[in-house]
């Protein structure tokens, strides 16, 4: 492993020890839950919004998993907290993606993305945001509830 690779590896599992954003919210204004079939680690994330009704005020998410869909929920709420609900909902994946910075796996690939589908399937369902075709399928493949 290269030192680039370490240094990533560091900050997901730093992320994954202390999760930003990790716990529930009272009356949030956006709310979904999803489950990975493949494992069945779950993640809730719960949104609230400004006052404007577009902008994403605090994101919070719950769940158990691996460390890479942990990890990666958390960068995910300290990327979209200050975002348009819009922004977020065509907010592309590797951006996320990039944020994680090491290869992973098609396996791994599911991990790191459950947080952002979930959050984009609770935008989708409290704001009409646009879902993505690439995530259209979330339902089946994921299991969000
Ligand atoms: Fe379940 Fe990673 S092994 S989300």
């Amino acid at each position: 492993m290269n030192e680039f690779d370490q240094m990533y590896r560091e900050v997901i599992l730093d992320h994954y020890r202390n999760p930003r954003g990790h716990g529930a919210m009272d009356d949030p204004d956006a709310e979904a839950e999803g489950m990975n079939p493949l494992c069945g680690d779950e993640v809730t994330i719960f949104v609230s919004l400004a006052e404007d009704g577009e902008t994403i005020d605090d994101v919070k998410f719950s769940g158990r998993g691996c460390a890479i869909s942990q990890a990666a929920t958390s960068m995910l709420t300290e990327m979209v907290k200050g975002r348009s609900a819009i922004d977020v909902a065509t907010l592309p994946k590797e951006e996320l993606l990039e944020e994680i910075g090491i290869p992973l796996t098609p396996i791994r690939l599911k991990c790191a993305l459950l947080g952002l589908g979930v959050l984009k399937v609770a935008l989708h369902r409290a704001k009409g945001t646009p879902l993505p075709e690439e995530w259209a399928g979330l339902d089946d493949e994921f299991q969000v509830r």
